[in-house]
């Protein structure tokens, strides 16, 4: 039943139809529809752009045959004969930014340009639109970096802000393909500003625009290196959302797992916890769940129960669940620190609201055996300068009466808090005396 928290199915409206290929290959590769069903998706998929060799041979695949519908071969020589056609008329144009000494004829000023290319070469807005035609053909047919060079360079010819933004948009697509996550981060900014500005088409496309991009985002984000704060930057701002909110509440999971796994999460993730309470009926998410069950109802065993579902949901989503091989060993990054942190988060508001906690239980609760759940309290009480004893006859920890500010100082010490640290400390803690506190 992983197929419950998968979310392609409200995605994938969202994304340009080649962004949607790699996410059927993972579905695909998880396996958990039917070979078929995807296959069949593919062709549909593919009947759509210009892949029409590639459609072949899946439907070759699928029906173990090496025949293929009239249609298919019909739309081969169509798609062949179209990008003769545009290529030509894309050619002056080419021809004269294949050259290097014509090019650099040309200045940082569009007017200027537009002015040699006309003068000198004969070249005017139908050429340049044709170099727009034949770019966009070309990413229909595949040819993404193809497909990049040219939108770039139209961009830097065309004076249409529509088509301009058009192209941008294929520009990113296009990086996004070719996994180049550096530029398709500085494209993706671009595009943001262009949306944001005052004089951005009407407030409903405006957010469509918005929702587009947080979607197409998602690729970058969890690819990139520092994309999890990035995603904190972007989908925390009030206007997307708003839109979030809104329209595609789905995304809450991608904020939600962003401020989990994030050190450097505070202070939004307070506010981000109102936003989870004011959607916990609305929308339905293991992740988010989860942060109600902590943050919101301080249901502690439901919080438990969530952790594994949590944990389902991550492996089964394209954009969380990407394995890493390590040494013969696959492991899943960013699920087991979701679920580091998220015991982490457990523990801290467990000790705001306990004033006894029982060893025992929070061993429990944390997935730790006694001995180590001890020693890491003891050194949370140490480093964090915790106002609490415990008691090991008893076996349980007293936090002191007012401990009003407990929640902070956990937070400032936990943040340090990783798995690598956490072993060494419990190494060093076996030298020290698991006794006292203060
Ligand atoms: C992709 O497009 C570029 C630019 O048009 C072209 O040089 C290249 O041959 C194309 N590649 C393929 C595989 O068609
Ligand atoms: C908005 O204004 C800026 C600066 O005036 C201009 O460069 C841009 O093309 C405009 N955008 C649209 C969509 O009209
Ligand atoms: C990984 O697998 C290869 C071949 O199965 C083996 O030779 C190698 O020792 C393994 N490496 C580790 C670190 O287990």
């Amino acid at each position: 039943m992983a197929a419950k928290y998968d979310l392609t199915h409200l995605i994938a409206p969202q994304l340009d139809r080649h962004l949607v290929f790699p996410l059927l290959e993972f579905l695909q590769e998880r396996g958990f529809y039917p070979e078929e069903d995807l296959l069949k998706a593919k062709i549909e998929l593919l009947n759509h752009t210009n892949m029409v060799d590639y459609a072949m041979d899946i439907h070759k695949s699928l029906y173990r045959s090496e025949d293929v519908p009239q249609e298919m071969m019909e739309r081969r020589t169509e798609v062949v004969g179209r990008l003769k056609a545009l290529e030509e008329g894309a050619a002056p144009l080419i021809t004269f930014l294949q050259n290097p000494n014509a090019v650099q004829e040309l200045r940082a000023d569009k007017q200027y340009n537009l002015q040699i290319l006309n003068d000198r070469y004969q070249i005017g807005p139908e050429q340049i639109e044709a170099l727009y035609q034949y770019a966009k053909f070309q990413f229909e047919c595949g040819n993404y970096s193809g497909a990049a060079d040219y939108l770039y360079q139209y961009r830097a010819l065309c004076t249409n802000a529509e088509r301009s933004l058009s192209a941008l948009w294929g520009k990113l697509a296009a990086e996004i393909l070719m996994q180049n996550w550096d530029t398709a981060l500085d494209e993706l900014n671009r595009l943001k500003e262009i949306i944001d500005s005052k004089n951005f088409s009407s407030p409903l496309n405006q957010v469509q625009n918005r929702i587009w991009l947080m979607h197409w985002s998602l690729f970058i984000f969890f690819n990139h290196d520092s994309g999890r704060t990035h995603i904190i930057d972007l989908f925390n701002q009030d206007k997307y959302l708003n839109a979030i909110q809104t329209n595609a509440p789905h995304l809450l999971r991608y904020l939600a797992t962003a401020f989990i796994v994030n050190k450097r999460r505070r202070p939004q993730f307070k506010d981000f916890i109102k936003i989870i309470q004011q959607e916990q009926y609305s929308y339905e998410d293991p992740i988010t769940e989860f942060l109600s069950c902590v943050y919101v109802n301080y249901d502690f065993d439901g919080a438990q129960k969530k952790m594994s579902e949590c944990e389902e949901a991550l492996l089964n989503d394209p954009f969380l669940g990407k394995r890493v091989e390590e040494e013969n060993f696959s492991s899943v990054p960013l699920r087991d620190e979701f679920l580091e942190n998220a015991r982490l988060f457990i523990f801290e508001t467990y000790c705001r609201i306990h004033q006894r906690i029982d060893m025992n239980v929070l061993a429990e609760k944390l997935n730790l055996n006694y001995e180590e759940a001890e020693r890491w309290v003891v050194n949370l009480i140490r480093t964090s300068k915790l106002e609490a004893k415990i008691d090991t006859e008893s076996g349980t920890i007293l936090m002191e009466p007012d401990h009003t500010n407990v929640y902070e100082q956990l937070i400032d010490h936990t943040k340090a808090l990783s798995g690598r640290t956490y072993k060494l400390v419990s190494q060093l803690m076996d030298h020290a005396q698991p006794q006292s506190a203060r």
